[in-house]
């Protein structure tokens, strides 16, 4: 159902596009900032729905961090030229800044390639991030196959895993490394040792308590980095990774966004995973423009002695 929201001479409506997540936001302009009684709606919104699509957005990069720093300071990409002028907004195309159409083995676009692997925004740091967003520049036309951003629900989800599955996972933790995106992609590379540096591997609990909702639990992994499980082997890892991105791939818990231009996309990559779908690299260009919501805490897993009273009563 639609629910239409009337906030300071706005007036916008809130519709939820599946029964997964997401909801589209329309007639409201993001391009100033909201006033205090908006923005409560919007993350309200956000909150429940997990993603939200801005449609008929007409934005400069200035706007868009504008935008997005109103959810939170923003990071900044772990490696050079990916940006362009502000070093917030993240080009996230198969098409170079200057606008050249880029070949399909260019690693900027095998970097998009590799987006196609279930996967939740800078896992890789140690406080990874609360929310990216995404603005459509260039988009595939309706007749193109592929090209949309899907979203997996990651509550839900783990709601509905079997119980012997919620008890093997509880104590496992993922390794998360930025730089080993290249043993899935060799062909990308390397970084700079500074670069690399300041990125080291890092683990997350493959189980995710979230204190703002009520201690609920989601799954937290990703599968465009590393693939390994702490406590298992790696050939023992690798299977039960394939096992989840199966999982997760559920019709029931997926929505898959189709970009229409000026579309500004913005999503929890707390709750959710996300990928981009394969299209063909060579025929059509593909521009959207990225910032993302840094988070300021690590992350909670069920072990924490909060998580555990809120789970035990003890
Ligand atoms: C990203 C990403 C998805 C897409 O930019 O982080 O995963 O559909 N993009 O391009
Ligand atoms: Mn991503």
């Amino acid at each position: 159902m639609s629910l239409a929201k009337q906030s300071s001479g706005n007036s916008f409506t809130i519709t939820p596009v599946s029964d997964a997540l997401g909801a589209e936001v329309f007639g409201l302009d993001v391009s100033s900032p909201f006033d205090s009684e908006t923005l409560g709606i919007i993350r309200e919104a956000f909150q429940q729905h997990h993603m939200l699509c801005f449609r008929e957005q007409a934005l400069e990069d200035e706007q868009l961090v504008a935008f997005s720093t109103q959810f939170g300071p923003l990071e900044v990409f772990p490696e050079k030229g990916h940006t362009k002028d502000k070093i917030e907004v993240y080009h996230v195309a198969n098409v170079s800044l200057d606008g050249e159409h880029l070949a399909s083995e260019d690693p900027k676009v095998v970097y998009q390639r590799n987006n196609g692997r279930w996967h939740t925004d800078s896992s890789y740091r140690y406080e990874p991030s609360l929310a990216s967003i995404l603005y459509g520049i260039e988009v595939l036309p309706d007749d193109a196959k592929g090209g949309e951003t899907g979203f997996s629900n990651m509550l839900t989800a783990y709601a509905a895993l079997p119980d012997d599955m919620k008890a093997k996972l509880e104590p496992l933790h993922q390794v998360h490394s930025y730089a080993d995106i290249r043993r899935l992609e060799p062909s990308i590379p390397p970084m700079s040792v500074e670069e690399r540096d300041a990125f080291p591997p890092v683990t997350h609990p493959v189980l995710r308590v979230h204190p703002d909702r009520d201690y609920q639990r989601s799954l937290y992994f990703t599968s465009n980095t590393s693939l390994e499980i702490g406590g298992m082997t790696l050939e023992e890892g690798k299977a039960l990774h394939r096992w989840l991105v199966d999982y997760v791939s559920r019709p029931e818990f997926c929505y898959f966004h189709r970009w229409r231009k000026n579309d500004l996309v913005m999503w929890d990559n707390r709750v959710l995973l996300h990928r981009a779908i394969e299209y063909d690299f060579a025929h059509y260009r593909r521009v959207l423009r990225r910032t993302t919501i840094g988070g300021d805490k690590t992350i909670m897993g069920p072990f924490w002695p909060e998580a555990r009273t809120a789970a035990t009563g003890r």
